[in-house]
């Protein structure tokens, strides 16, 4: 889950990444299954991070799933005051990606 920096990852969330990827050798991201999914207030809803975070996934060799994607873009509107997803759309993308998250990590797990 990621928010939108100036159309790229927050620097914390890279500095993150990039420490378990090393020592060069020892990458802690190897072959694992991943799905991306991110909230911003604006109407692209980090769209521009997660293609980002999609390249850094290549050199890690993490195996992220294409789709759903969940863009959360005008994400202040679709949650209510205790932080609850409101927004039926949204839960139902989120819903269908953890799905298939959860297939594709049985698939890996048997090759
Ligand atoms: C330095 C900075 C750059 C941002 N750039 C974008 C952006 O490019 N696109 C966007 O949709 N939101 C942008 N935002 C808004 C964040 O996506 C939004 O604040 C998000 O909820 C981050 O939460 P946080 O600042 O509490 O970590 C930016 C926020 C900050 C602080």
């Amino acid at each position: 889950m990621t928010p939108e920096y100036n159309y790229s990852i927050p620097g914390v969330l890279k500095n993150a990444i990039d420490w378990a990827s090393r020592p060069y050798g020892d990458n802690a991201w190897n072959a694992k299954p991943a799905a991306i999914m991110g909230a911003s207030m604006g109407a692209f809803g980090t769209a521009r991070a997660q293609y980002h975070l999609r390249q850094v996934f290549v050199t890690l060799n993490i195996f992220s799933i294409n789709q759903p994607e969940v863009l959360i873009g005008n994400a202040h509107e679709k949650f209510d005051q205790n932080g609850n997803l409101t927004d039926e759309t949204t839960r139902k993308f989120i819903r269908q990606q953890l799905g298939n998250l959860v297939e594709w990590t049985r698939r890996l797990k048997q090759v």
